[in-house]
């Protein structure tokens, strides 16, 4: 009987040592704040239009400007839809762009920050950058971004502004 009872015992107290060491294991990852105050890229300045990218458009499309497959890479890209009005239109009519809580004026600097700092190349020599009041009258209007983006792809090749359509894939 003793020795089923210690029995029991030991093995009460396996477990609840196997349960601390999970614990203390949790507490060992800390917080999301106590990692930014520890890293140094996480308390980097960033520009406004930077930050406004960060906190409206990273999440999906990342820092980079590339992301997960079904999100659309921006970087080396965006600018080529620039090269026409309709495309340029578009940058500002894409759902998640026009739907944002991002203010006329801000949405515009930050555009034309995104433009130049993630696809100049593809930039036309004569790109006007977006006024805030362009962006209020562009935003109003609601697109299906895949078929106008299928559309547009064919009018940039039609105008030769594009190689082939895969310069967009
Ligand atoms: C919730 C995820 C999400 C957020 C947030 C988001 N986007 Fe997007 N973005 C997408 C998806 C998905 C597409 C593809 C078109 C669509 O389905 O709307 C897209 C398309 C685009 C395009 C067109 C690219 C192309 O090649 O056709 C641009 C430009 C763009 N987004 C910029 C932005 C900017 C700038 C912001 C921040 C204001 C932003 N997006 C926020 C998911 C997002």
């Amino acid at each position: 009987m003793k020795a089923i009872c210690s029995a029991i015992a030991m093995s009460m107290l396996a477990a609840g040592t196997q349960l601390h060491a999970q614990q203390y294991a949790m507490e060992l990852v800390p917080p999301p704040d106590e990692h930014a105050k520890t890293h140094s890229t996480a308390v980097r300045h960033l520009s406004r239009p930077a930050t406004t990218y960060a906190a409206n458009c990273a999440g999906c499309h990342g820092h980079s400007g590339r992301s997960v497959v079904e999100i659309p890479t921006l970087v080396n890209r965006i600018g080529y839809f620039a090269r026409i009005s309709e495309g340029r239109a578009y940058l500002v009519q894409v759902p998640n762009v026009a739907m944002s809580a991002v203010r006329d004026e801000d949405l515009a600097e930050m555009l034309n920050w995104l433009l130049n700092a993630y696809s100049a190349a593809q930039l036309p020599s004569d790109f006007r950058p977006y006024t805030g009041a362009e962006v209020t009258e562009l935003r109003k209007v609601r697109i299906i971004p895949w078929s106008r983006r299928k559309e547009l792809i064919q009018a940039l090749v039609a105008a030769g502004q594009i190689p082939s359509p895969e310069s967009l894939e």
